[in-house]
């Protein structure tokens, strides 16, 4: 395909996936089916078009509007970070650990907090895989508050306009949470990133300060005080903080249990623990 060629010629990795994406929202077909298309002028200008701005680097979730999640199709677009497939590990994890909670302990009700909400793909990933959980979604960013609202039209979720980092957002849960899962802002400020990241993924989304541990260091405190007795967090990290986040978690006092795991590139990508019972904020 000549969109194929054009991407390729422009340095982008993924170019036949891409063009393909792209086609498909272009012709309003699904891929398995371009072969058979017979595109009309307007969807040719319209794939050219979108190959050219791809070509600049606009990522192909904010040219075909949807990035998908697990088994969600979300909405994305300026002003809200595009949810990674790596992140579907944590969310795995996260119900992993909700039927372990309800096997063992008999909790068929549990609550669980995403904090960093985003787009709100962990929270309702988990919202619509576990549909017997409270879920409440944690974000500060008002554009990307409005992606979030957006997408969870339909969906029981509460939606939380707080700072994770702040003691008092969701305060009314402490010692009530079963599970804490977060993605938070976790590049260290002079890491390199590609150029879609930086020109289109916000910035306080992806920069978590000098070590990028700014925004993990407080949730960590948020979640030893917001988890029950034997409740789990995960946290996803930079690949650069495989033993960082496990130590501080160890360094928090809360938790027992702590683990590190990799992404399918076998990457260290996030961390997790248990509430310890007898931890006292
Ligand atoms: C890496 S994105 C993750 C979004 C989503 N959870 C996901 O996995 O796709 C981090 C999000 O945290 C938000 N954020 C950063 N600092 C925050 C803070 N102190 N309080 C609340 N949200 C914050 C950003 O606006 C951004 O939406």
């Amino acid at each position: 395909m000549e969109a194929t060629r054009v991407l390729a010629r422009a340095g982008i990795g993924s170019a036949r996936v891409d063009a393909e994406l792209l086609a498909e929202h272009a012709f309003g077909v699904p891929r398995g089916r371009l072969a058979l298309v017979d595109p009309d002028p307007y969807q040719l200008e319209l794939l050219r078009d979108l190959v050219e701005r791809r070509s600049r680097r606009v990522p192909v979730q904010h040219l075909t509007g949807r990035a998908p999640f697990r088994y969600l199709d979300l909405a994305v677009g300026p002003g809200v970070f595009i949810p990674r497939p790596e992140t579907e590990l944590l969310v795995d994890w996260g119900l992993s650990a909700l039927s372990a909670l309800s096997a063992l302990s008999g909790v068929d009700a549990p609550v669980v907090v995403d904090l960093a909400s985003g787009s709100g793909a962990i929270a309702l990933a988990v919202a619509t895989e576990c549909p017997q959980a409270t879920v409440y979604a944690v974000e500060r960013s008002p554009r990307a508050l409005a992606w979030l609202r957006r997408n969870a039209a339909g969906v029981e979720l509460s939606i939380v306009d707080g700072d994770v980092t702040a003691p008092e957002t969701l305060s009314e849960l402490d010692g009530r949470v079963d599970l804490v899962l977060c993605n938070p802002p976790y590049v260290p400020d002079a890491a390199p990133v590609e150029e879609e990241v930086r020109g289109h993924d916000p910035a306080e989304a992806v920069f978590g300060g000098p070590d990028g541990l700014d925004v993990i260091r407080p949730v960590i405190a948020r979640a030893a005080t917001l988890l029950r007795p034997g409740g789990w967090v995960g946290i996803e990290h930079d690949d650069s903080h495989g033993v960082a986040v496990p130590d501080l978690l160890r360094a928090a006092g809360a938790f027992d249990t702590v683990r590190e795991h990799a992404d399918l590139a076998g990457r260290p990508r996030f961390a997790t623990a248990r509430r310890l019972a007898d931890f006292s904020p």
